[in-house]
């Protein structure tokens, strides 16, 4: 018989394929047997589709051998596609050949298993239809983000990931030995963009960050997708006008083009969908006292942890910017408030539905003065700065960015309970294997 033509599994139940002879490939997602015909179901990356075999069309030893095909083994099936309403989605491929690729051992991940087990076998894992869901719902994201950024004119790099100061704070850097010298990985590019913003003024890098927080929490990963934009002539009105329009470019562009995988895993499309400007800005100062008549024992300085984030947040459905953190419990790099010294000009913004921070923004101090008093206060050498410093001497601009971790916004996008399942080989701090 001539070869069939390769088609996409999708593809092979469209009408005008009904009656025609074409192969499929694909991975058998289980068999059964009745009457002397073999049903198995096939997966490719587009869908899924019935075959059917007869032991007198495909002979003896295929049709015992694709009888012992086990749930994820590989197979070619070559057939014919017929409409039969039985058949889930009105169509089945009867097959007159089938070339087994590997018959496979049996698929040692099925329901009942625990989490733990799970995540050893995250390499098999990473196949169920969740996972799958998410994933691409993931590189869509990163495809709106880089869209967007495009569109404004923001310039793609590629800063370092080996460096040799830590940018964030030491104490959560993961040091490595660097041929004998001190190394850190990195824990951000905002340094790094801010020395790219002089001749380039609009910059963004999405690339790993490595935070060495024992954090075993829903939303803590020790390696995560960072996306970080740094932008010259900005002020702190001007940074949160453009994280509001990014963050409604996404929104709309996955409810728009994938409102089925969104609606699998628990987020109606319409929401993100119904998303608009402005989002709630509300100063920490004012955080703190409705913290405070709802019974939680913060003060002026208190940071701000997964509880009271929630509370902030838990009955609102628009994300929230909290603005002019206590200059105290800030990085070294945040530029102090002209109108409240007190404060920084500074915002994180809070997903709804309390899944805690998204972004973490900020204007960028130009004083040298602030910035090794900052730093002295905190008990750290000035000494490796000393380049960054550079940056105040020479086109000295003032400046604002932020990071964005793209794993916290997909949690909240896609509603998932645990931050891992947005990663196909989360890092935690109990695991980084496989
Ligand atoms: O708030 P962070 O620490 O800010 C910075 O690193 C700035 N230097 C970024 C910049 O302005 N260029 O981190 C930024 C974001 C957080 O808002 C959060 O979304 C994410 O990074 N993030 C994490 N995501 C997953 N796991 C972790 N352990 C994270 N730590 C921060
Ligand atoms: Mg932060």
């Amino acid at each position: 018989m001539s070869a069939a033509p390769l088609v996409r599994i999708a593809d092979a139940g469209r009408p005008e394929r009904i009656g025609q002879r074409i192969r499929i490939r694909g991975w058998v997602q289980g068999t059964r047997s009745s009457g002397g015909i073999l049903f198995t179901k096939v997966r490719d990356r587009t869908g899924a589709i019935q075959i059917t075999a007869r032991r007198d069309t495909i002979g003896d030893a295929v049709f015992d051998a694709l009888e012992h095909v086990q749930i994820e083994g590989t197979i070619v099936v070559d057939g014919t596609v017929i409409a039969d309403a039985r058949a889930p989605g009105g169509r089945e491929l009867r097959a007159d050949a089938v070339e087994i690729i590997d018959a496979g051992l049996p698929f040692p991940i099925f329901e009942e298993q625990t989490e733990e087990f799970r995540l050893d076998k995250r390499h098999l894992a990473i196949r169920s239809p969740e996972i799958v869901r998410t994933l691409r719902l993931k590189a869509e994201l990163l495809h709106a983000l880089r869209e967007f950024l495009d569109r404004e004119e923001v310039l793609e790099m590629t800063p370092p990931i080996l460096t040799g100061n830590p940018a964030e704070g030491g104490a959560e850097a993961f040091a490595i030995d660097y041929f004998g010298r001190p190394g850190y990985l990195s824990q951000t590019a905002q340094l790094y963009l801010e020395a790219l913003i002089v001749p380039h003024e609009r910059v963004y890098a999405i690339t790993p960050s490595f935070r060495a927080e024992k954090m075993r929490t829903p939303r803590h990963l020790t390696e995560y997708q960072h996306l970080e934009v740094e932008l010259a002539w900005t002020d702190l009105d001007g940074l949160l006008e453009f994280i509001e329009r990014m963050l409604i470019h996404v929104c709309h562009h996955l409810a728009r083009a994938d409102p089925e995988g969104l609606r699998e895993l628990g987020r109606p499309p319409e929401e993100l969908a119904a998303l608009r400007a402005p989002f709630p800005r509300i100063r920490y100062a004012d955080a703190i006292q409705e913290l405070r008549a709802k019974g939680y024992a913060v003060d002026w300085g208190s940071s701000l942890g997964t509880a009271e984030e929630r509370a902030l947040t838990l009955e609102r459905s628009l994300p929230i910017f909290l603005t002019h953190f206590p200059r105290e419990i800030t990085a070294f790099y945040m530029r102090r408030s002209p109108s409240d010294p007190r404060t920084v000009e500074a915002a994180d913004l809070l997903a709804p539905e309390g899944y805690g921070e998204l972004v973490g923004a900020s204007c960028r101090e130009t004083s040298i003065e602030n910035l090794v008093g900052r730093l002295t206060e905190m008990g750290v050498d000035p000494a490796p700065y000393e380049w960054y410093l550079d940056l105040r001497r020479h086109g000295n601009v003032p400046h604002a960015g932020f990071g964005l971790g793209v794993e916290r916004l997909l949690r909240w996008i896609t509603r998932r309970e645990h931050i891992r399942d947005t990663t196909p080989f989360p890092r935690t701090p109990s695991r980084h294997t496989p």
